[in-house]
């Protein structure tokens, strides 16, 4: 089977995409698979390098590639590909629509706003919001032009450099309280794993320093009662976005109520990345876990 590692691509997580690809190139089985490294540079790379192929191993992030266009035109082009479809991946990497799924399930998630013309910042709203609060693209990833806002007069030039990068700011409240992630593969909850750091909050330094410093990210037990209610708020996000083969949820726990952040639908996939870490305390090796991700993608 001609498989091919897709990376790179438009968007401003291009570099992690091309890590997620480098690390899945150093694990995955190549006595299994025949293995290409297809990197995108423009959007129309899709059509001619993915031409060929039997199935499509997905290690892109952000616009055109986590946001459902890329599974689109192989879904036309009937190339089969990792992850979740294009519907699911639309609503994930949209984080306005996310949270309106969110609440119609009745699922704990933030208060929010956004703004899409600088001129119509409703301060009213975000007053009710209250401080602090993040401003960043409502379709962005991995924390790229992320601000923690305090006070009112930082939010007009917050604005205004978030909708640089996207036609949409979100306005989320701040939860303060212990962030987790947890990884679901094939609709199983996998363990959780406990995100922490010194900085103000997991942005991109923390997220990828290469000095280990930024955070501390591991596998953790918790208590019956709180573990319960990750895994079930998980598992509610799973079903309400119909996801399927995997995803990461990123949740704050805030007085004992799992606060989901977002669904990441193509997570990070550097061997050292949350779900490969969460994986293999399963006993599911980086390797495994690409052909279970393949292997449940076929079925
Ligand atoms: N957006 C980054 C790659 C993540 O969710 O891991
Ligand atoms: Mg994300």
């Amino acid at each position: 089977m001609k498989v091919g590692v897709i990376m790179g691509g438009v968007s401003s997580e291009r570099e992690i995409s091309l890590k997620s690809g480098r690390g899945i190139l150093g694990s995955i089985d190549k006595n299994k698979y025949e293995v290409v490294e297809v990197i995108l540079d423009s959007k129309q790379d899709i059509f001619e390098k993915a031409k060929g192929l039997d199935f499509a191993l997905l290690a892109l992030h952000g616009e055109f590639g986590e946001d459902g266009t890329v599974q689109a035109i192989l879904e036309a082009m009937d190339i089969p590909y990792s992850g979740c479809g294009p519907l699911t991946s639309g609503l994930c990497m949209d984080k306005n629509m996310s949270k309106k799924i969110l609440k119609e399930g009745n699922i704990p998630t933030a208060p929010w706003t956004t703004v899409k013309d600088l001129d119509k910042i409703d301060y009213d709203k975000i007053e009710e919001i209250g401080y602090p609060l993040f401003i960043k693209p409502n379709s962005g990833g991995s924390s790229v032009a992320t601000f923690l806002i305090k006070d009112k007069s930082e939010i007009y030039d917050a604005v205004k450099e978030v909708l640089k990068y996207d036609k949409e700011a979100m306005i989320e409240k701040y939860i303060k309280g212990e962030e987790y992630t947890s990884f679901i593969l094939n609709g199983e909850v996998f363990p959780t794993i406990s995100i922490k750091t010194e900085n103000e909050f997991f942005d991109y330094e923390a997220k990828y320093s290469q000095d280990g410093k930024g955070a501390k990210e591991e596998v953790v037990y918790l208590d019956k009662d709180l573990q319960e209610k990750v895994n079930e708020v998980s598992k509610k996000c799973w079903d309400a976005f119909n996801c399927r083969v995997y995803v990461r949820v990123d949740v704050i726990i805030s007085e004992g109520v799992p606060y989901v952040l977002e669904l990441n639908t193509l997570p990070g996939m550097t061997a050292t990345s949350l779900i490969p870490q969460s994986a293999k305390a399963r006993g599911i090796e980086y390797s495994e876990l690409i052909d279970k991700i393949i292997e449940y993608s076929l079925a």
